[in-house]
């Protein structure tokens, strides 16, 4: 089978292009905008590989899109904006690629006949309170630009389904892992670490996210796409629930750093308390089964970090620099703190 997979140059994209090469006979046409947080070097390693291919593009191209599925039998979707924090400085492209973007792929898919998987996340659903966990009959109560956005996405899924698209919708928690962009809170903290640099906690430390390795997302989104049913949607969940102040001393134990690091700063706007989700759905149906215990994945990738520097050092030193002074500077001169202290 021929997949494309778009968003292929991103972290969880890369790790979804790894699987196909190496657990299933596909073809794979990697298919990226090269945005900020595309990085060719992800890819790297299967230049190569003769079951490869890289289309530079974007999904809210029609016209490349179109070129790029010729021949191919499913697509699945990772091209998105990813994160929480530029939504709310700069939310147009959030739009255009994650709600714009997925029309287009739909529109392709459709009259091909094209199977499509959209990779989608538990932020859809809002923030829930424990002990409680959402499967896929919740309502999506999404409160950013990123969570909303995919929500519109996964609902014009849903309704097309409905009329005939062969969709399939994952939904997952947070992914940690290699290769993931340093603005995200597990490769931010641990590269601001090995550089003996300020951890900038946000809040009180106490909301929760549901963590998972990339490699178990990945497992679980390659078995949607072969057996998904049509119009159906899957949570994907170890319920790793932590809070982020257990990420932070977990990490900062594993790296041997000391916890004085940890520098609270004031609260992300709109900041969701707590995801988890109820997985059982893909467990019982797809017979998925993640692999990686937490702190197994947490020390492989606090180890990936230490022996790749190169590859987030010149990340940092571009433009994400200007993008971590104007959403970080003031907060960490201490200016806006809002902790009881
Ligand atoms: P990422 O930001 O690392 O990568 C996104 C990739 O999409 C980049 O390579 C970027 O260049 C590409 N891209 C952006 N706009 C594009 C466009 N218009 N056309 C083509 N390519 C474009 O993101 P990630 O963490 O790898 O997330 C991938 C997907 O998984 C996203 O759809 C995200 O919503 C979903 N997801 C992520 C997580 C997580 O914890 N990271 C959890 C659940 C779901
Ligand atoms: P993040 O990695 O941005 O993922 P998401 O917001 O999509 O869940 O953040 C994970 C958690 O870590 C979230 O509760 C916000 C928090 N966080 C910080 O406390 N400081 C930071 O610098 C970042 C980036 C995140």
């Amino acid at each position: 089978m021929r997949v494309c997979v778009t968003g292929a140059a991103g972290f969880i994209g890369s790790a979804f292009v790894r699987y196909l090469l190496a657990d299933t006979d596909s073809e794979v046409l990697a298919f990226d905008a090269l945005t900020y947080a595309g990085n060719l070097e992800n890819l790297g390693e299967f230049r190569d590989e003769p079951r490869f291919d890289f289309v530079k593009g974007s999904i809210s191209d029609q016209a490349a899109v179109t070129d790029a599925l010729v021949g191919c039998e499913a697509v699945v979707n990772f091209a998105a904006e990813s994160h929480v924090d530029r939504g709310i400085e700069t939310p147009e492209p959030f739009l255009d690629t994650n709600i714009g973007g997925v029309l287009v792929l739909m529109e392709v898919s459709a009259a091909r006949a094209i199977r499509m998987v959209q990779v989608s996340t538990d932020e859809v659903y809002g923030s829930i309170e424990a002990p409680a966990r959402t499967d896929e009959e919740a309502p999506l109560s999404p409160s950013s630009t990123y969570a909303s956005s995919k929500a519109v996405a996964d609902l014009a899924i849903l309704a097309a389904a409905g009329q005939g698209l062969d969709a399939v919708i994952t939904r997952c928690g947070n992914n940690y892992g290699p290769r993931q962009f340093p603005e995200k809170l597990i490769p931010l903290f641990v590269t601001n670490a090995l550089a003996d640099q300020a951890l900038p906690l946000y809040g009180d430390g106490l909301n929760v996210r549901d963590w998972i390795h990339v490699d178990d997302h990945c497992r679980a989104i390659g078995l949607a796409l072969e057996r998904g049913a049509p119009g159906r949607i899957y949570n994907i969940s170890t319920r790793g629930d932590r809070s982020n102040i257990e990420i932070c001393r977990a990490l900062l134990g594993v790296m041997g750093k000391p916890e004085t690091l940890i520098s609270p700063v004031s609260d992300r706007p709109g900041h969701d308390r707590r995801y988890a989700l109820d997985a059982t759905r893909i467990r019982s149906e797809l017979g998925w089964e993640p692999r990686m215990g937490f702190d197994q994945g947490l020390a492989a990738t606090v180890a990936w970090y230490t022996d790749n520097r190169g590859w987030w050092e010149k990340i940092k030193s571009g433009e994400y620099r200007e993008f971590y002074q104007r959403l970080y500077g003031e907060r960490l001169a201490g200016g806006e703190v809002n902790r009881d202290e």
